[in-house]
């Protein structure tokens, strides 16, 4: 007999924002109420496993909103959900008393991570929500301490393959890779040992005893895989292509801290703040840039990863109105400011004394050069921009051609692989990137038939 958790109040939760979790709350019970002072102080009964309230309003502020619930649920989480980025500041909504404050849409994969985990916990893994992933490298005997499930989506059922623990034999990997359904679900709430596995599965990879032919096919095989996820079809959506970049990231950054030369990492997360968090463009570069530096066989994806969390370190420094200004839409003075950026990164790495690998400051200081020479800051082209900048660079373009933006169509990664592969070819005197490094990265795309 399943335990039914207590309900989620949702407080002035506008439609929009219910329709992006509704898959979620549909195994929950749901109490609303609206937004207002009158309801806010009104005793709620039974008492809900989760508050997540809708965006605060002038007359009714975060400040107000937070000490009102919190005066009834003193030790229930209650999430706050933000769709204006003017203003949004998470560490002082949670200094106000909410357990965690999400800026919609970017947050959603972290809204929903924190959802389900309440939900997990509060039903004692009654209601369950999966993740689909792909498993690198899957040979038959492999262990996985997680739980492995395929969906089936004509009776929206998920049946579980294997538990904790156990090996996958070769029929059983068959029957995956056979199916339709090549991705495997894993119960959100044990996602932490999924990325501890392809993190290791890529390290042992990168240093097993294969030839080094044999090492790079597998490798970039490996990176395929993950990257594919980013393109699948239930990857339609922002929200799911935004949570599969999450997973990459966090294999990307178990890779990283679990390697050899690692204390770095937390401390320049600790440099970044807020701007290291969830989701944001440097944590997006970072990550494909690792992936890339893996797939490709370039450079040492520490390294990669490392220049990708401080490419654009200076542009916090650049004066404010420059700063909202995407740089098309900046004026030519304003756009000579901004192209001082790569550089002021490098000061500010060197001001907070960080100590980065040559290479390191040599791909951030060369992250906006272009192989025609056109680039910024110094014109240089050809083979005297190093590989790693050029890695960024392409890492750097896929993240800003994907990302939501106020006023410009989003592109699903598809369509912005095809645009970077059309960039070149319909237009020669535009070379922008190595045309052998673009061809080799592209080849790491689902749906690009590896080309000789
Ligand atoms: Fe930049
Ligand atoms: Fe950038």
């Amino acid at each position: 007999m399943g335990i039914t958790p207590p309900p989620v109040l949702a407080v002035g939760l506008p439609p929009e924002i219910e329709a992006m979790i509704a898959d979620l709350l549909k195994n929950a019970s749901v109490s609303r109420i609206p937004l207002e002072m009158d309801a806010l102080i009104a005793e709620v009964n039974p008492k809900p496993c989760l508050v997540i309230s809708g965006p605060p309003r002038s007359d009714l502020p975060a400040n107000e909103i937070a000490q009102s619930l919190r005066m009834q649920f003193q030790e229930i989480p209650v999430f706050l959900c933000i769709t204006q980025k003017e203003g949004f500041e998470r560490k002082s909504f949670i200094k106000n008393g909410f357990t965690d404050a999400f800026l919609l849409p970017m947050d959603l994969s972290n809204l929903r991570a924190g959802i389900s985990d309440r939900l997990a916990e509060a039903s004692k893994g009654e209601i369950r929500t999966f993740r689909p992933v792909k498993i690198i490298d899957l040979e038959p005997g492999t262990a996985l301490d997680f739980e492995t499930h395929i969906f089936l989506p004509a009776n929206k059922r998920h049946i579980k393959l294997s538990a904790s623990g156990d090996s996958l034999e070769g029929d059983r990997i068959d029957k995956i890779k056979k199916s339709k359904f090549s991705t495997i679900q894993v119960p959100a709430e044990q996602m932490k040992h999924f990325y501890s596995y392809s993190a290791k599965r890529l390290r042992d990879l990168g240093t097993s005893a294969l030839s080094v032919t044999e090492k790079r096919e597998k490798l970039s095989g490996a990176v395929r895989d993950l990257i594919s996820g980013l393109f699948s079809e239930q990857t339609s959506s922002f929200e799911s292509g935004q949570s599969m970049m999450k997973d990459c990231g966090e294999i990307v950054k178990t890779y990283i801290i679990e390697g050899a030369e690692s204390e770095w990492y937390s401390r320049i997360q600790s440099v970044l703040g807020e701007r290291g968090d969830s989701y944001s463009h440097s944590a997006n570069v970072s990550t494909l840039s690792a992936l890339f530096s893996m797939g490709l066989g370039i450079g040492k994806p520490e390294d990669l990863a490392l220049a990708g969390l401080l490419h654009d370190i200076g542009i916090a420094e650049l004066p404010h109105e420059i700063q909202v200004l995407e740089p098309e839409q900046m004026k030519p003075e304003q756009l000579e400011i901004y192209k001082k950026h790569p550089e002021m990164s490098i000061n500010l790495i060197k001001s907070r004394k960080l100590i980065v690998p040559d290479i390191v400051s040599k791909a951030i200081l060369q992250h906006h050069e272009l192989y025609n020479g056109s680039g910024y800051p110094s014109g240089l082209f050809g083979d005297r921009i190093c590989k790693e900048a050029q890695i960024i660079a392409l890492a750097d373009r896929f993240d800003y051609l994907t990302r939501v933006r106020e006023g410009r169509p989003l592109m699903t990664p598809s369509q912005a692989v095809d645009h970077l592969k059309g960039l070149q070819v319909n237009d020669p005197s535009r070379i922008h990137y190595e045309p052998e490094l673009l061809k080799k990265l592209l080849n790491l795309f689902p749906g690009s038939k590896p080309e000789a």
